[in-house]
């Protein structure tokens, strides 16, 4: 099959396009803080110490919220070290990931560097080794005006207007061995439960997201979700899901159809807890906050030794570099968190920089985008106004891990005030171009702002240090549209994007 049908209709809206899908994750691990975003001495750095070069990149990412500050590493974490003057904060063990923490950036500094990059906070709170009273504790820091011994202290500080942060997270991946801390489903919805109710006595308009399972292939995947939500139903707002891919074993095929799992994932969940609400009676609907996603060549790591005895600051972790095929597939993960934006209303690509990221830097040195920056960048700057369901027709292909998955996948937005459209494609074959036809006449395009693929020959190319621009994105020159049918082809392993007009 060497051909696809795409049918565009106007009515069929899956949900307004959420900024919050395009949000993005720093953790204090490996170089993503220091080393990376933060970097006193670099030529690039700012009176804070953070890197404008960097900034410039995550900027143009186009990445909205950002999750904070961790990750594993939120869950021995004492937030009250990494405030009020930096030369009495004391460095600590982190457990997570054997590294020194020096607590030189903490929630004030972060607060300026995400206004530096025009982002949202999302903050986490330790419920590993703490519980509610930690948890009160930094709101109050965080959040109240002033005239209170935490606000004044913040404001003593030096940063006299609150942060007022929404999003909340309550722990990271308590359901995995390797959290500090972690729990049983019972124990850890108890405690979840108790400190967001707290929390919203303190301010009933915070949204809270409890944790969900760090994976699908989690052994308590299913009942962990079903047990958390019956504790903690109608005290938060949002569950998470957390899913990494990489390509096992050379099966190419098999990798490029991820989405699929990212699918079954999230509809598990949306069952689970529509399925614990109705039991509730519940008019509530739980969204899904999926606040960790991305490639992750976890097995490699886990089979390193970056994780050793010595106990270092800024250790050089999880640095994956990412090929043509994994931005085809991060393209394509994308496509199915806007498919889902109906339930999946916040999402944070783990991570931002350094640490399996799509911006990398070297210290001292430049910042540059990894294959995996294009999809996501493009993305957040062309999706708008509502998400659109399209229709495919399409061709399927036989994979080791999913069975039948489609060639080709995709997902429109529209913006009918501003007259624009965008069209999101993957090509999952590994040896066709395809040409796609996309009926959009109910849109009413005309044009073809742009087209844009990212391919390549070899599609394990990557960029480096010593060759940052081995892999961009190329106009694509087949892309026309006659008569409200838009026509392009898609060579094979390629992600692109049409904005149309
Ligand atoms: O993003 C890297 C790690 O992956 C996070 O710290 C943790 O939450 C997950 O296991």
């Amino acid at each position: 099959m060497h051909e696809a049908q795409i049918a565009l209709d106007p009515e069929a809206v899956v949900a307004p396009v959420n900024r919050r899908l395009f949000g993005s994750f720093v953790e204090h691990l490996g170089r993503c803080v220091y080393n990376g975003i933060y970097e006193p001495g670099h030529p690039n750095a700012n009176e804070d110490g953070f890197r404008m070069d960097v900034v410039e990149l995550v900027r143009e990412l186009g990445s909205t919220t950002v999750r904070y500050p961790g990750g594993n590493f939120v869950s021995g974490f004492r937030w009250e070290d990494s405030v009020g003057p930096r030369e009495k904060r004391p460095v600590r063990r982190d457990l997570a990931w054997h590294s020194l923490e020096t607590n030189q950036v903490g929630l004030d500094e972060f607060a300026r560097w995400l206004k530096l990059t025009d982002s949202e906070l999302m903050l986490a709170v330790n419920l590993g080794t703490r519980g509610i009273q930690e948890a009160l504790d930094l709101l109050e820091y965080a959040n109240h005006p002033s005239g209170t011994a935490l606000s004044d202290q913040r404001i003593a500080n030096g940063t006299p207007e609150p942060h007022n942060v929404r999003m909340w997270c309550l722990g990271n991946e308590m359901d995995g061995p390797w959290q500090t801390g972690y729990m049983t489903a019972d124990d850890y919805g108890k405690l979840a439960a108790r400190t967001a109710a707290a929390m919203k006595m303190a301010d009933s308009t915070l949204e809270l997201v409890a944790c969900g399972s760090s994976g699908s292939g989690m052994p308590t995947f299913g009942d962990w979700e079903r047990v958390v939500l019956e504790h903690t139903y109608e005290h938060v707002d949002y569950i998470s899901c957390h899913a990494y891919y990489q390509e096992r074993g050379g099966d190419l095929d098999s990798y490029l159809a991820s989405s699929l799992n990212m699918q079954y994932f999230i509809d598990t969940v949306v069952a689970t807890a529509d399925h614990v609400g109705n039991k509730l009676r519940s008019s509530k609907k739980i969204a899904l906050s999926f606040d960790e996603w991305n490639i992750w060549y976890l097995d490699e790591h886990q089979a390193s030794d970056e994780v050793n005895t010595e106990w270092r600051y800024a250790p050089r972790q999880l640095e994956d570099v990412y090929s043509v095929a994994d931005a085809v597939v991060l393209g394509g993960l994308l496509i199915t968190l806007l498919k889902n934006s109906d339930r999946v209303t916040s999402a944070s690509l783990a991570q931002l920089v350094n640490v399996i990221a799509p911006i990398m830097t070297e210290p001292g040195g430049p910042a540059w985008r990894q294959t995996t920056f294009f999809p996501f960048s493009v993305t957040s700057r062309l999706a708008a106004g509502v998400v659109l369901k399209p229709r495919i027709r399409v061709g399927q292909y036989e994979t080791a891990v999913y069975g039948a998955a489609d060639v080709v996948d995709s997902v429109a937005t529209f913006d009918a005030e501003a007259g624009r459209a965008a069209v999101f494609l993957v090509n999952r074959s590994r040896t066709d171009s395809l040409t796609v036809r996309v009926d959009a006449g109910g849109l009413g395009v005309t044009r073809v702002d742009e087209a844009l693929t990212l391919n390549d020959d070899d599609v394990y190319a990557k960029n480096t240090l010593d060759d940052q621009q081995r892999v961009g994105l190329k106009p694509n020159g087949t892309a026309r549209v006659d008569d409200g049918t838009v026509e392009v082809v898609l060579p094979p392993v390629s992600w692109t994007a049409l904005a149309l007009s």
